[in-house]
């Protein structure tokens, strides 16, 4: 890993998780730098905190490509050109090919609101719910062609309480990917995580298919 860890953000919306790398960074706790953001929403409110943090922007907006392949080969160029180390989406919602996926095995990363092996896809709050499960929470993963199947890296669990509903959990769940997510990132930048064998591997050890689980 060279000396500073480059970054690409990819963002679809507020952007609260690129904000949670922002402030990482200026603490000093993720040595790293966001060379660029890049999002598939002209309306992505996240793009107001990456200008606010002086970061290149590029919007690449995907309705206007035929097929959804074609859109990944134009944004796996626009990423490529920032010559990154580390790709993260956060929040961004677009399905991804192998055209995007395998120019970027091993150095993308994901966060997943659910404590995945549990409920890929989307609504996990709100699935949750309706099985009764008393915890909810986030999962960093690498994103390999399995949607949100990808080997977990790290872990962080909430509690559902009596009366809540799918928006309060997903503001309770928010709070951990913040510190979660850029936590990860840094041990990839530190080389302590790697994709290794389809295993997520944390300083030389196979990880459990939850990932390493976050304590406060
Ligand atoms: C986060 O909760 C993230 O886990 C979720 O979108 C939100 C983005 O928030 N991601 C997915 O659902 C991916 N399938 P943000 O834009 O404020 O970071």
């Amino acid at each position: 890993m060279p000396e500073v860890c480059r970054l690409v953000v990819l963002i679809s919306g507020s952007g609260s998780n690129l904000q949670a790398f922002i402030d990482s960074i200026a603490r000093g706790e993720l040595r790293a730098s966001i060379v660029g953001v890049v999002t598939n929403k002209a309306s992505a409110t996240g793009l107001q905190r990456a200008q606010a943090a002086n970061i290149p922007t590029e919007i690449i907006d995907h309705t206007q490509f035929a097929t959804r392949e074609q859109f990944d080969i134009e944004l796996c160029a626009r990423v490529q050109s920032y010559r990154p180390d580390l790709v993260i989406l956060a929040g961004f919602m677009r399905i991804l090919t192998p055209a995007f996926l395998r120019p970027f095995a091993g150095k993308l990363l994901n966060i997943h609101p659910s404590l995945l092996p549990k409920y890929p896809g989307l609504h996990t709050h709100q699935r949750a719910l309706d099985a009764g499960d008393n915890a909810a929470g986030a999962t960093v993963h690498f994103v390999t062609e399995q949607l949100d199947g990808g080997p977990a890296i790290l872990q962080a669990r909430v509690p559902i309480l009596a009366g809540d509903n799918a928006e309060q959990i997903a503001a309770r769940v928010l709070q951990v990917e913040h510190r979660i997510y850029p936590q990860a990132a840094q041990w990839f930048a530190e080389n302590r995580v790697q994709l290794y064998n389809d295993r997520a591997v944390l300083d030389g050890a196979p990880l459990p298919n939850t990932g390493f689980i976050y304590q406060d």
